[in-house]
């Protein structure tokens, strides 16, 4: 009998580091792959569906414009469990710390169904911040019975909670993605980056999206990069904006009219990727691109008050600068104009893993499972 495993998520960041999780899975003989998206993003979802070319078996098509963690929450929870009653997977793998992560594995758990959390462990020790991530992933922590830690970090935080059994520290598989995706003489895609001359120029590579930075810290960071622009010539901004129409309101409002700062639309994770390895700075609220700028030398101001991704902030390549404009303003400055700073920080370091996290995922899952048969 071959290993059923059901592979859930529904936002961009999870797309991109499950889908090369489900392209190993689909390599295993004895093992039969499906794959149910949530839908609880739309266009940033499929963008990297059809980039990594992911056969989706289910699409529960739940995004909602403005939509609240009530909607997400309830309309995941009833549409998935027929798919669960109908599929009765051996396993149901979730990603991180999404409503998506913690609304499928509340439901696989209704079905009696184990859960295997990707991405597991990761932690502020913050109720509220970020919100709701810190909850999401702390309560699918309780539901999983196989938890994947990206690092060993990670594990110990588990290990606080006493989550004690099958904690397999892996490597976080946004370094398999990462290591498909760039490529030294790429081409973007994306019209408005190819319009862009770089010449003569540095690009600050910038995202924010998170929920508890909307409004005033969002003004904050925005206004700080507005400073930051007019007081350096040389510089231009690339921020893709989020489609959250909060997000986008708040950035056109601050920096919509400037010449050098491009708010272009989500671009593709390999537009992504490769913009991002050929930056000079990255600002961003986002979990990924900590991950991602640390393992290809570019230095990251982290616009959040705390981060649950201290490993490249130990390193030195990551600085959490908090939410405040003249704090950003101050670190953003620093960099562009001491050479001797900035070298501290740029600098390839790599603690979230080699590229191999989905293989030992694999191997750990398929152990699991034969121990299982081997009691019965
Ligand atoms: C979600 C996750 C967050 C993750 C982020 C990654 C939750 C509660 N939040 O936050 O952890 O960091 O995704 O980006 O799970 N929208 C579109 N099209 C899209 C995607 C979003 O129009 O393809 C708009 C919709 O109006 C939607 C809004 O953005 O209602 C917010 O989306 P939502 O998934 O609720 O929150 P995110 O901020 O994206
Ligand atoms: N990303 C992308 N296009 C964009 C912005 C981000 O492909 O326009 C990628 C980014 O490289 C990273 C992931 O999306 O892999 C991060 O997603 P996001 O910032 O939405 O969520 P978070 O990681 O904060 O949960």
């Amino acid at each position: 009998m071959k290993l059923k495993v059901m592979s859930v998520f529904g936002t961009r960041p999870e797309a991109i580091k499950m889908c090369p999780l489900v392209k190993e899975l689909e390599k295993h003989e004895e093992i039969e792959s499906i794959v149910c998206l949530t839908g609880q993003h739309r266009e940033m979802l499929q963008q990297v569906i059809d980039i990594f070319g992911t056969k989706v078996t289910y699409n529960l098509d739940i995004m909602q414009p403005r939509q609240t963690l009530t909607t997400i929450t309830t309309s995941v929870l009833e549409k998935i469990e027929p798919i669960l009653q109908k599929e009765k997977p051996d396993v149901v793998l979730v990603h991180g710390d999404t409503s998506t992560s913690f609304v499928a594995a509340l439901a696989a758990f209704y079905q009696q169904i184990p859960v295997g959390h990707v991405e597991a462990g990761l932690r502020t020790f913050d109720k509220y911040s970020p919100f709701p991530e810190e909850m999401n992933r702390s309560l699918t922590g309780r539901i999983a019975e196989l938890h994947f830690a990206p690092t060993e970090n990670n594990r110990k935080n588990l290990l606080q909670e006493n989550i004690t059994n099958h904690i397999f520290v892996t490597g976080n598989t946004v370094i398999d993605a990462f290591q498909t995706t760039v490529k030294p003489e790429y081409q973007y895609k994306d019209e408005d980056v190819q319009k862009i001359d770089f010449t003569g120029k540095r690009c600050i590579l910038m995202t924010a999206h998170r929920r508890e930075n909307l409004g005033q810290p969002l003004e904050n960071i925005c206004k700080a990069v507005k400073r930051i622009v007019e007081e350096f010539p040389d510089i231009e901004v690339i921020y893709p904006v989020h489609m959250n129409p909060a997000v986008r309101d708040t950035a056109t409002a601050i920096l919509g009219d400037m010449d050098r700062v491009h708010l272009i639309k989500p671009l593709d994770v390999e537009d992504m990727h490769n913009l991002m390895s050929r930056s000079f700075l990255v600002m961003t609220d986002s979990g990924g691109l900590q991950e991602e700028a640390p393992s290809c030398g570019v230095p990251v101001l982290v616009l959040r008050t705390e981060t649950e991704r201290p490993e490249a902030v130990e390193a030195g390549t990551v600085k959490v600068v908090g939410v405040e404009e003249a704090v950003i303003y101050e670190n953003a400055k620093l960099l562009l104009t001491n050479q001797a700073e900035y070298d501290k920080m740029a600098k390839a370091v790599n603690p979230y893993g080699d590229g191999h996290a989905s293989e030992r995922i694999i191997k750990h899952l398929i152990e699991w499972s034969d121990s299982l048969q081997n009691k019965e």
